[in-house]
């Protein structure tokens, strides 16, 4: 069900070897905008946003183009069927790649990227819930066994751990902007407008709110080109547990043990020791 490249798991369905030699081989333009994140960090969320900060606040593309297709991940299958050599400047792209994997052409043309970051506690219970949805992806079996499978990395893209690191790392450090779920859940207009910026977007303060009010968790679910209501059942039965699930900052605190989390708390302590800055607004709280 998974294969293993360059030592991380990834679900056969979505990425084979073609497809990830795409990846490898892929030609970025210095005005790409790239979406990095760990899978359950708030990917399709952004997915929404970057869309529309670009073209102004016009909903067209966010109104008739699935995400998938909108910001497409440049390591899965659907990538070279979009054409993406003939896509007009900016183009918007995303991936799950941690930094150290990203491709050759990316680190000779530097194109901006945003990285979301969400408590993982958090990215935990969402990537629990949407593995029991998804028939690409392994059953988790009961949530102790996933937690301790998830901590060690034994999951899709490997350890939340190391691909946190590898962007906090990452070299040129001007072209990245770093945005937590937790910042935008507390305050999505500020988020937009830092998104905005940091994209050189110069957008009217009517202009960014209206970008976040139609990106609120119960707004954006109910958007058919976000919500993979288009994806058959066979591959994500959304009658166990919604895409746009509950879109919180904290529901671990629902869902996890006392033990668990402790747990959690401990392997996160070892784990980020090294990590001395942490200039990103996600916490293991
Ligand atoms: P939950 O399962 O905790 O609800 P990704 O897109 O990276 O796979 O992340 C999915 C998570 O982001 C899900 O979390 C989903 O509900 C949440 N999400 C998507 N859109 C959101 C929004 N507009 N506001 C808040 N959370 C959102």
């Amino acid at each position: 069900m998974y294969s293993v490249y360059k030592g991380l798991l990834v679900p056969s369905m979505l990425h084979t070897p073609e497809s990830l030699k795409y990846f490898e081989e892929f030609v970025f333009r210095p005005d790409d905008i790239i979406i990095v994140t760990y899978p359950k960090s708030g990917t399709t969320w952004t997915q929404e946003i970057v869309p529309l900060i670009m073209s102004g606040g016009d909903p067209a593309s966010v109104e008739t183009l699935p995400n998938w297709e909108r910001v497409p991940w440049l390591e899965k299958i659907s990538a070279g069927t979009f054409n993406l050599e003939q896509r007009a400047s900016p183009r918007m792209l995303a991936t799950h790649s941690p930094y150290n994997m990203m491709p050759p052409s990316f680190f000779e043309v530097k194109p901006k990227v945003i990285y979301v970051t969400r408590n993982p506690k958090d990215v935990f219970v969402s990537s629990f819930f949407y593995h029991r949805t998804a028939s690409f992806l392994v059953n988790p079996g009961p949530q102790t066994n996933f937690l301790h499978k998830f901590l060690d990395g034994k999951v899709r893209f490997g350890s939340w751990f190391d691909h946190v690191k590898s962007w906090l790392n990452a070299e040129d450090k001007e072209l990245i902007l770093h945005i937590s779920y937790e910042e935008m859940i507390l305050d999505l207009k500020d988020s937009v407008g830092r998104i905005a910026q940091f994209l050189q977007k110069s957008l009217d303060d009517e202009a960014i709110e209206k970008i976040a009010d139609r990106c609120l968790f119960k707004n954006m679910k109910k958007n058919n080109m976000s919500n993979y209501s288009g994806v058959p059942r066979e591959f994500m039965d959304q009658t166990k547990s919604e895409f746009l699930r509950k879109g919180i900052a904290g529901d671990w605190k629902n869902q996890l043990t006392v033990a668990e989390a402790e747990y959690f708390d401990s392997v996160y302590k070892d784990k980020m020791k090294d990590v001395k800055d942490v200039k990103v607004g996600f916490k293991n709280t």
